[in-house]
């Protein structure tokens, strides 16, 4: 399927194999790093959002009276599905065990479970989930493939800071610098308090979609003491709380990209959408039942299930270049982490 929203243009093979290779490097990089980190009879975690705060039990309901627009995928119809949601801070394993008061992105990974029709990943057609993966900053950092692999370089000398500024080849990435330091600086008192957004576009039918996530009207944010916040797993524990005393709703938010497509680009993530010009549509409910989610087995679960915005129907498949490369490393990095780890990949069913 070509992208929506991206004007068209002339076949070009050598740019979709230049990308192509570029992936297999990143893919390549991400890997060798991951071996490297990982202990001889060491647990293997992910390599990006390792730290979990709690695989929780919920329940995805699509909104009634949806616009013919919005109906399409599993927004078609206004039922229910049973959906795991997994909350984590985003810094790569080596930060596993910083403390959640560390400046960091938080991220979620929501799955919904019983959605029929085939699946766009060659090897996963007949699974009946829908992954959407969010963080709580609108924009990414990096803006596409190529910047993508300048990154992961200069990171993987254990220093960033060429990839925002180097005298040769001169380049200053002034932007992408101002975008990360705000979506690393944030307060956060809870997991379930923030609002998250997809970053990256998807197809919704023909057009093309940001997604997001906010807490609904109804929940009240929990007030921390400095003393709650020094201890270093405190969101987890904020949300045990939280779970363990109440139901807690959430709106699930489509934007549709709008005629304007160079101010609402597919291809660069880290430009803003701006919600002036297309607000977000609440487009379902997501209800987080009262529950005990800090378990050995949960916990184990949250490890072993694997989340990649390519679990999807092709009415929601993922846009652009970044998103592309994730098609490629989510795959990669999961089957890489299950084989060392001895485990089964496999996509659930059910609670
Ligand atoms: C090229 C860019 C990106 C790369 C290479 C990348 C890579 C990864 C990898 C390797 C994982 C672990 C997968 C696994 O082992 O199961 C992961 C997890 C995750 N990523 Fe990304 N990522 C990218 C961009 C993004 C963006 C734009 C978002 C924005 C929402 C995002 C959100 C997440 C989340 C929420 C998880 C955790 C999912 C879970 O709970 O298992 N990532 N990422």
């Amino acid at each position: 399927m070509s992208d929506p929203g991206k004007r068209p243009v002339a076949a070009d093979n050598n740019a979709a194999s230049s990308e192509a290779d570029a992936i297999a490097r990143i893919s390549d990089m991400m890997q060798k790093k991951l071996r490297e980190d990982t202990a001889a009879g060491e647990r293997m975690p992910r390599d990006a959002h390792p730290k979990a705060h709690g695989l929780v039990q919920a329940e995805f309901t699509v909104a009634e009276n949806l616009p013919d627009e919005l109906r399409v995928g599993v927004f078609a119809q206004p039922v229910s599905f049973p959906a795991w949601i997994r909350y984590s801070n985003g810094a790569p394993r080596s930060a596993t065990q910083k403390p959640d008061a560390s400046n960091d992105v938080r991220g979620v990974g929501i799955k919904l479970m019983g959605v029929a029709g085939e699946k766009v990943l060659a090897d996963e057609k007949e699974a009946m989930t829908q992954d959407f993966l969010l963080c709580n900053h609108p924009v990414f950092f990096i803006r596409n493939v190529p910047d993508y692999e300048v990154f992961l370089k200069a990171t993987s000398g254990g220093n960033p800071l060429p990839f925002f500024f180097s005298l040769w080849p001169f380049k200053i990435r002034f932007h992408e610098a101002k975008v990360l330091v705000q979506a690393l600086f944030k307060k956060v008192s809870s997991p379930l308090a923030i609002r998250y957004w997809s970053q990256t576009p998807y197809a919704l039918g023909d057009r093309a979609v940001k997604y997001s996530l906010q807490p609904s009207s109804t929940y009240n944010e929990p007030v921390l003491s400095k003393a709650d916040q020094a201890d270093a797993d405190y969101l987890r524990h904020t949300m045990a709380k939280e779970l363990g005393a109440t139901d807690v709703y959430l709106d699930f938010m489509v934007q549709l990209q709008d005629a304007d497509r160079a101010q609402m680009p597919v291809d660069d993530p880290t430009i803003l959408w701006s919600e002036e010009q297309s607000p977000f549509i609440k487009v379902a409910t997501i209800r987080i039942p009262c529950q005990k989610f800090d378990t050995a087995a949960r916990n184990q679960l949250a490890e072993d299930l694997s989340f990649t915005p390519w679990h999807s129907l092709p009415e929601h498949q993922p846009l652009g270049g970044i998103n592309r490369t994730r098609r490629v490393v989510y795959e990669t990095i999961s089957r890489l982490r299950h084989t060392v780890n001895g485990v089964m990949r496999k996509e659930p069913s059910g609670f």
